[in-house]
């Protein structure tokens, strides 16, 4: 049986393929550059753009199973064509806000176009991802400090090793059509304890520094955020500062539930990044 992974060479794409390929499974990945690709020797590397749906044509003939990087423009077109080539099983990843539609292009799109296709679908729905402050990097490194508002918020970050292990299993088990897995890691940290747990982890004191939402607003759309990303995020941390919500058990509970190991804690996964703060 033949799986075709989409996003391939991304930090879920790429745990992915390895999961797959740990099971045994004759992995083909997708990827818009297979000469950078650096995929394992032994995955069918495939040149495609998801922007593009026919270049997929080659990479979906003969696959059943696949696991989908979400680009909302073209999902129904790319769920179209692999439903003619032959694919019965599809694996999306999508996000915990999927039921927010604020977002025209969000990953609603994609899971409606993946449901409407007629194949066995499952939504893989993270939180927030742990990597994503991978962006604090270059401030730790040189001086040691994260400057960002809202310092009590809690997150639930999401080990992106979690991602790829649940969308892993759902490829590979049967018994997981037609679900909406909505998960998390496993413990509730405000932004101040995770700056924390990465000085741990690099073995240094990192400080906190509480910006001014102004301030924050303006360095995060000269970053290259959307506005209205930027003021949903910021409306989020606000409200969950004022009021920080204990764990959320049940998202805690789904990557123990679909992939039989506990989920990786943020701890882990700033001990595996530490070089990237040092
Ligand atoms: N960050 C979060 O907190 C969070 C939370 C929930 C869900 N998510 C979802 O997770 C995604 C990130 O996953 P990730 O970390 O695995 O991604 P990633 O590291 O950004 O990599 C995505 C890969 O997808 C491929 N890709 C991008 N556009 C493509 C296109 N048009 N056609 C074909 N391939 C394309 C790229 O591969 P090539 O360059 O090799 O083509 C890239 O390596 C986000 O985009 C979001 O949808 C994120």
């Amino acid at each position: 049986m033949t799986i075709l992974v989409t996003g391939a060479t991304g930090v879920v794409g790429r745990r992915v393929v390895a999961e797959l390929l740990k099971a045994g499974r004759h992995v083909r990945a997708l990827t818009r550059r297979p000469a950078t690709a650096a995929l394992p020797g032994e995955v069918e590397v495939y040149e495609g753009d998801l922007e593009h749906p026919e270049s997929l044509r080659a990479a979906l003939a003969g696959a059943e199973r696949m696991y989908l990087f979400p680009v909302p423009g073209t999902a129904s077109e790319v769920m179209a064509l692999a439903a003619e080539a032959g694919v019965r099983r599809i694996v999306d990843l999508s996000g915990a806000g999927a039921d927010d539609e604020t977002f025209e292009d969000g990953y609603h799109v994609v899971e409606r176009a993946v449901e409407a296709s007629g194949l066995d679908w499952t939504h893989v729905r993270p939180g927030e991802f742990a990597g994503n402050w991978l962006d604090w990097a270059p401030s730790i490194r040189t001086d040691r400090v994260v400057r960002r508002p809202y310092g009590g918020a809690v997150t639930q970050p999401t080990h992106e090793a979690d991602v790829a292990a649940v969308a892993a299993a759902v490829l590979l088990e049967d018994g997981h059509a037609g679900q909406t897995y909505t998960f998390a890691g496993p413990e509730a940290l405000t932004t101040v304890e995770q700056v924390e747990t990465i000085g741990r982890a690099i073995g240094e004191r990192v400080r906190f520094e509480e910006q001014d939402p102004v301030t924050g607003r303006e360095q995060w759309i000269r970053d290259g955020y959307p506005a209205e990303v930027v003021d949903w995020l910021f409306g989020m941390w606000a409200e969950s500062a004022r009021d920080p919500a204990p764990v959320n058990e049940e998202w805690a509970a789904v990557v123990p539930r679909v992939t039989g190991r506990p989920g990786r804690t943020f701890a882990e996964w700033a001990a595996e990044h530490a070089a990237a703060f040092r």
